[in-house]
């Protein structure tokens, strides 16, 4: 019989926590898909002539840029799910969508983005909205990929070859809520874009346009957007790009940048690759954190579930796995039955399991977070001062040091990158509000918990950096560079760069020399070498870290 035990060793969730097997010959990764692929031979194209051929495109006179964000009464905010069904969840002994809650809010990186306020922040008041007076300048963006399938070795997948050798074998009788399992089968592929992530990218892309178009007045290069090279990484970046230009035009209007994710390659935006230390296994602080909360949170589902099933005994293990199965199944093909297997209670007690995954694997209670993330900080360094970033940690030199391949002059800047890659560069930077409730405990969720990964990590995460031209004060009208930078939609105070934290303001906004200054500051404290390369001390979990650096000695 399959040992469930091991179903999370491979815990997945989180990309770079594990190391999937790569072709030589290839760095796309897994690349199953869904079934329908067109044949080569359909009829002769010359019975359906270009529509360029045909003419008669009607009036084509083509609108102003629009600029959102400057121009608007606020900023537009996300709620939806569309068209994913809205997940149902356990009320009393019947699964039921409730209107007050939402379990795609708990899903931790797998939860499809929305909106988050700034006050989850602890900035009250901010909105993405270029502030009254400021001009909006340039835009520094990170994006996530959308919704993806499942690992191969995740979770979900180990779930149905469990269940399914069972059924081949001693066979087990399914009732009441879990009677969908006598007949239930395994659908998803393993780690590309899923169709509602495509669609997450290309309104990412679309949303950009009217957002912050403006800013491309007068730019007359071609600019270059950067990714990874995994598929799903790519697939984001062109439906991202397909949103943003339209799809007549934009395969002509960009160069993008695909830089290999692969060991040991150096690239920041997949910086695990050239950082091994200790085996490539980052301790795997985060799966400890994640297995030790399990026992905590879902011993009362199995007894529930147990009951409802004869032939299989359940574990917190295969019940965590179900619940995986409920935010790929949803985000996959729309809807899971898994869904309205649990408690609300349950769900948050899901997230938090991400949170802790987060937290231990690819942040701040991480001794390897820092020193990954800081190889974009030197390469965002380098835009914001137009310089060469300087080498070192996961910098790629030979991509860096040409603005061929690394312009310095653009106003908008888009890479592409991973959820736990975003995580790591959060904690580089500093930003220290979502850490308000220090260490993250195994035993319970601590009420004032700020680190939530649905607001930092979710499919189609975005994180901008806005640089402005603001008034020096409310009676000097001088204009001077400032910088913040928004989360999904929410302002992050900038608590965590000594020089930024004094002017304590209430758009998150900071004089553009302070934080040069402060981030070279940040710089300074990594030592790569050390963190990345040297032996040193499991700090193992809990533990008191909240910076993402080991103890040097
Ligand atoms: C179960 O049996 C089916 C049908 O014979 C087979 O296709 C499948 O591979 C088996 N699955 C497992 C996990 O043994
Ligand atoms: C830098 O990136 C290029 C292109 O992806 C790659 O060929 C080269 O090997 C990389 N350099 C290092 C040191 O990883
Ligand atoms: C379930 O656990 C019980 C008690 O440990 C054991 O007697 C039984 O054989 C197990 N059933 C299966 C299907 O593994
Ligand atoms: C790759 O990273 C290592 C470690 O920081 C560095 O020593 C090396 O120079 C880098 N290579 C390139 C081409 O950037
Ligand atoms: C960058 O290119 C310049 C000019 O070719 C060269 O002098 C310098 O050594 C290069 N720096 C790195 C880090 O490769
Ligand atoms: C300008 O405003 C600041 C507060 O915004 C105030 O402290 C300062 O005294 C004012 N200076 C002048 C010259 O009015
Ligand atoms: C307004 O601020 C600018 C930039 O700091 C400064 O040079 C200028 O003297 C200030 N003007 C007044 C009237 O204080
Ligand atoms: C990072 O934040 C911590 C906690 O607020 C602070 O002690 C430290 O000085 C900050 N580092 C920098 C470079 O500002
Ligand atoms: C790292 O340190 C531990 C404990 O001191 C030791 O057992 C292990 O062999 C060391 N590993 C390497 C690669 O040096
Ligand atoms: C963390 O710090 C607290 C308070 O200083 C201390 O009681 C606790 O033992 C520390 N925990 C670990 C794992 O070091």
């Amino acid at each position: 019989m399959l040992c469930l035990l091991a179903l999370l060793k491979v815990l997945p969730l989180a990309a770079g926590v594990h190391v999937t097997a790569q072709q030589a010959s290839s760095f796309a990764g897994a690349t199953s898909s869904d079934v329908f692929t067109a044949t080569a031979t359909g009829p002769d194209t010359s019975n359906f002539p270009e529509p360029s051929v045909v003419g008669f495109a009607g009036p084509t006179p083509t609108g102003d840029e629009p600029f959102l964000l400057q121009t608007g009464l606020s900023a537009p905010q996300k709620s939806d799910i569309f068209p994913l069904e809205h997940p149902q969840v356990l009320l009393g002994n019947t699964p039921q969508t409730s209107t007050s809650f939402n379990p795609a809010r708990y899903w931790g990186n797998l939860s499809p983005w929305f909106s988050v306020d700034s006050a989850a922040n602890g900035l009250p008041g901010a909105s993405a909205r270029a502030p009254k007076g400021c001009i909006i300048k340039q835009i520094h963006m990170l994006q996530r990929h959308g919704a993806r399938y499942p690992a191969a070795g995740d979770p979900p997948a180990q779930f149905a070859t469990f269940l399914h050798g069972v059924a081949n074998s001693t066979g087990f009788k399914a009732i009441g809520t879990l009677e969908f399992l006598n007949t239930w089968t395994f659908e998803l592929g393993a780690e590309l874009l899923t169709t509602f992530g495509q669609q997450q990218l290309f309104e990412r892309g679309s949303t950009f346009r009217i957002l912050y178009g403006k800013l491309l007045d007068g730019f007359s290069h071609t600019p270059v957007f950067r990714t990874t090279s995994e598929a799903r990484m790519v697939d984001s970046a062109i439906n991202f790009a397909a949103g943003f230009f339209g799809v007549q035009t934009y395969q002509n209007s960009y160069r993008l940048e695909v830089e290999i994710e692969s060991e040991p390659f150096n690239n920041t935006l997949a910086p695990w690759e050239n950082c091994l230390p200790n085996g490539n296994n980052f301790f795997n602080l985060g799966t400890e954190a994640t297995v030790a909360w399990i026992q905590v949170y879902l011993p009362n589902a199995v007894k529930r579930l147990q009951p409802q099933i004869k032939g299989l005994n359940l574990t917190t293990e295969i019940v965590y796995a179900m619940q995986s199965l409920c935010a790929f199944e949803t985000v996959s093909v729309g809807s899971s039955e898994f869904c309205g297997l649990f408690t609300e209670e349950e769900w948050k007690g899901y997230e938090y399991s991400l949170d802790l995954n987060f937290w231990y694997g690819s942040g701040p209670g991480n001794p390897v977070t820092a020193a990954q993330g800081i190889g974009y900080v030197q390469e965002l360094l380098g835009r914001l001062t137009n310089t060469i970033p300087s080498t070192g940690s996961s910098v790629n030199s030979t991509l860096d040091n040409d603005t061929t391949t690394f312009p310095l002059d653009q106003p908008i800047y888009f890479d592409f990158t991973h959820d736990t890659v975003i995580s790591v560069i959060i904690a580089a930077m500093n930003f220290t509000s979502f850490n308000a409730a220090g260490p993250l405990p195994l035993t319970h969720i601590p009420a004032n918990n700020a680190y939530h990964v649905q607001h930092i990590a979710p499919f189609a995460t975005q994180l901008t950096g806005q640089v402005l031209e603001c008034p020096v004060s409310s009676n000097n009208s001088t204009l001077v560079s400032n910088i913040r930078w928004v989360l999904n939609d929410a302002v992050i105070p900038l608590t965590g760069i000594e020089q930024c934290a004094s002017h304590k303001n209430k758009d998150g906004l900071c004089p553009l020399d302070v934080f040069i200054t402060g981030i070279k500051q940040l710089i300074a404290e990594v030592d790569w070498t050390f963190d990345c390369t040297a032996n040193y001390t499991n700090p193992g979990v809990p533990n008191n870290l909240t910076g993402g650096k080991p103890i040097r000695h």
